[in-house]
């Protein structure tokens, strides 16, 4: 029997949830979980490092055209170096969110993503899956929250982890990048029209988890 493979969209704004919910969705089917965002982070990150201004310039293509971004088990290796930690500092998710907007950015990761969702079962979340990267996804969700929800689980998730958070000032952030994200001239943060929206706002993990099993199984 030919094993069936299917594709699962998952889009939304920051905090909602995606990655760790499309982690756990992967696990239980089995399948792989690529996290675009990650990507972008790592993107904004060599930006930083190298000194590059957030516009197009030739520099940023030389950039582009000698950079390896790939996942295994778990990690999100750049140049083959892992970058797990590094690419979740505030300062780059703001770089982040920049370089998304740039045209030569999003042309050299969508690609990426294309040959990584193709011929095998996958669950990609981001926030143009459903509308471009993977338009023929046979799944698509967005998954939202209000932005205090948001705001408040990634306050707690930093004073977890030890690190010092405020409140007002982390809400402040997500507003700012939910409108960079959104208003954003190329492949703008949308629901694909196809798509179901869970709100997860009175929702566990474990919740929207087992709702998707249930929908792809
Ligand atoms: O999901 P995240 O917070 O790790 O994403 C980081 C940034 O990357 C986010 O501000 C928007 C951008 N992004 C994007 O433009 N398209 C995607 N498919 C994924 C992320």
């Amino acid at each position: 029997m030919t094993e069936r493979i299917f594709r699962i969209a998952i889009d939304g704004p920051s905090g909602a949830g995606k990655s760790t919910i499309a982690k756990a969705v992967a696990k239980r089917l089995g399948i792989d979980y690529i996290d675009t965002g990650a990507m972008y982070r790592a993107i904004g990150l060599k930006m930083l490092s190298e000194g590059l201004a957030m516009e197009e310039s030739d520099a940023l293509s030389d950039m582009l055209a000698r950079t390896e971004i790939d996942f295994d088990r778990g990690n999100v290796f750049l140049d083959g170096k892992i970058v797990n930690d590094l690419i979740r500092t505030p300062e780059v998710s703001k770089a982040a969110s920049d370089c998304s907007a740039l045209g030569s950015v999003r042309s050299k990761l969508v690609e990426l993503q294309r040959k990584m969702g193709h011929s095998k079962s996958v669950i990609m979340d981001g926030r143009d899956i459903g509308t471009n990267v993977l338009k023929d996804a046979e799944y698509k969700y967005f998954l939202t929250a209000t932005a205090e929800e948001r705001a408040l689980r990634r306050h707690k998730e930093m004073l977890e982890k030890g690190q010092e958070s405020d409140l007002a000032q982390v809400l402040a952030q997500i507003v700012e990048r939910d409108h960079n994200d959104s208003t954003r001239a190329l492949n703008p943060l949308r629901k694909a029209e196809e798509a179901e929206e869970i709100d997860s706002t009175h929702m566990t993990i474990d919740q929207v988890v087992d709702y998707i099993c249930d929908k792809v199984q």
